[in-house]
């Protein structure tokens, strides 16, 4: 994957705060595990793929962390070894056979491994047949069920699976373990309805469910009293959210709300389908400030033959008039985009007419992937396939120009003081890092001593492709 627009966290020194809900709970000893040799109660979780599922495994951990189980770092020190897993392309599925792999010929060791998300979804029972020792394979549709899974477990069942997608429920739990403790994630809708040829969304996480707007406010109040001052609202096509209750908040009404709860200083939300964006939206982002200036709007491709064979249900026509919607704003609202190369029957016109998308956009970033086919999508029957080579090809042309259009950008901010959200700190002494309202990293100076999770003015002195760097204004 390549992530044009985020930070690098190596240069940052992560602060790992236990989150307020529930996660400093001390930890019950588990009769199952008594007498193990890798600890009572312990789990060991790791998480791939994207943010929906880095949410779902705060909730898991909040859902292991009430029934007393305590998380551990490294899987040797756990009874209990959770892969929450991603199959978005071929390699992210790979990975994950590749971690159960390394179990091979050590059951019996007292541990316990469990698959969680869209691999275990899409796999389902094949899992036990490749890896034997998994004993828990469950998708993010059946979480609900995942204490009655535990209980199963507990009560010493070698295979228990959950695997139903045909559910009206969310998963929603009593405690959430956040990991960031500043930016709270929530999910307001789950599944995906689109059908997008490629894409395995639809399979492994069902259809579409939102949850009710009363219930998303509620939990927004908690996080407010909790400390968190930034929220962002998680979909894999997040506005076509329908509230099913009473109130009928459209997507709109609903930032609106969110960005009222007291305490609460910006609303972020991704992903947003072109198909469903609309002016509301704009108007919203435009009348309410703490509503981050910030549209991720993945286009796909610029050819209309080839959104047409991606089945994305809008031309290139239609999404460019939502760019100009979303440019007209008095705000200057960034936007960035996802780009497939290399779907099967792309020709080099169709890519050079994505490159000319790039360029009438100029996205502020950019996520690009090389096509991967895969299983069950209506992709993997069409003809044309394009060499790994071709598409390796196309990824660095598109890339390269990006890279250009990026530096530009945030080069013609250099002057501009952005207000600033603090959430990493440097080695280095008096350097800082955080995120703009745009969605920008911003690398800067400043002589205080504690700015971790405040909001600091700071002015751009300095661009690059992926970053900008400025001082702290007094
Ligand atoms: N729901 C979002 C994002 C879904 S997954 C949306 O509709 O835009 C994130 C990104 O992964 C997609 O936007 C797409 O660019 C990429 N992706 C999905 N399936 C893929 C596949 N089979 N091969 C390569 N990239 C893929
Ligand atoms: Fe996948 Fe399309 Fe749904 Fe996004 S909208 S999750 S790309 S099917
Ligand atoms: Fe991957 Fe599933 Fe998210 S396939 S991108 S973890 S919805």
């Amino acid at each position: 994957m390549a992530q044009a627009f985020d930070i690098s966290l190596d240069s940052l020194q992560s602060r790992a705060v236990a989150s307020p809900n529930g996660a400093s709970r001390p930890a019950r000893s588990n009769p199952i595990y008594g007498g193990s040799v890798h600890g009572k109660g312990t789990f060991f979780l790791e998480t791939f793929g994207c943010q929906m599922n880095e949410h779902d495994s705060e909730k898991v951990a909040g859902v292991l962390v009430s029934r007393g189980y305590r998380q551990v770092e490294s899987p040797e020190a756990a009874s209990l070894i959770l892969y929450n897993t991603c199959s978005i392309r071929e390699k992210a599925a790979h990975k994950v056979f590749s971690r159960l792999g390394e179990y091979r010929g050590k059951q019996g060791e007292g541990r316990i491994i469990g698959v969680l998300g869209c691999v275990a979804q899409q796999e389902g029972e094949e899992i036990f047949e490749r890896a034997p020792w998994v004993s828990l394979v469950c998708g993010s549709a059946s979480y609900r069920k995942l204490p009655e899974l535990l209980a199963q477990l507990e009560a010493g069942n070698h295979r228990v699976m959950g695997l139903d997608t045909d559910t009206d429920e969310t998963f929603e739990t009593e405690v959430t373990r956040r990991d960031n403790p500043w930016r709270a994630y929530l999910t307001i809708i789950e599944g995906c309805d689109k059908a997008c040829a490629y894409c395995v969304v639809p399979y492994t996480r069902g259809p579409e469910r939102s949850r009710a707007s009363e219930s998303i406010l509620r939990e927004v109040r908690q996080l407010a009293d909790l400390g968190y001052s930034e929220v962002q609202l998680l979909g894999q096509t997040v506005n076509s959210y329908l509230d099913p209750s009473a109130d009928k908040m459209r997507f709109s009404d609903l930032l609106l709300s969110v960005a009222d709860v007291p305490g609460i200083r910006r609303v972020r939300f991704t992903t947003s389908h072109p198909r469903d964006f609309r002016a509301d939206i704009v108007a919203a982002i435009e009348s309410q400030p703490k509503i981050c200036n910030h549209v991720h709007l993945p286009v796909q491709s610029g050819s209309d033959r080839i959104l047409r064979l991606m089945q994305r249900t809008y031309s290139r026509a239609e999404y460019l008039e939502k760019i100009a919607m979303i440019r007209g704003a008095q705000r200057r609202i960034s936007i960035t985009t996802d780009i497939i190369v290399g779907f099967p029957g792309e020709t080099e016109e169709d890519f050079q007419e994505t490159l000319s998308l790039l360029d009438e956009v100029r996205y502020d970033g950019l996520f690009s992937f090389k096509y991967s086919p895969r299983p069950n999508t209506p992709a993997l029957a069409m003809k044309d396939p394009i060499s790994e080579e071709e598409k390796g090809r196309r990824l660095t042309v598109l890339q390269e120009r990006q890279r250009q259009i990026q530096s530009e950008r945030n080069e013609s901010l250099i002057g501009t003081v952005f207000e600033t959200m603090v959430s990493g700190k440097s080695r280095r002494e008096s350097q800082w890092s955080g995120y703009t309202s745009c969605h920008r990293v911003l690398n800067f100076t400043s002589q205080e001593k504690e700015l971790l999770g405040s909001y600091m003015q700071v002015r751009v002195t300095g661009a690059g492709p992926n970053s900008l760097a400025g001082e702290h204004v007094t």
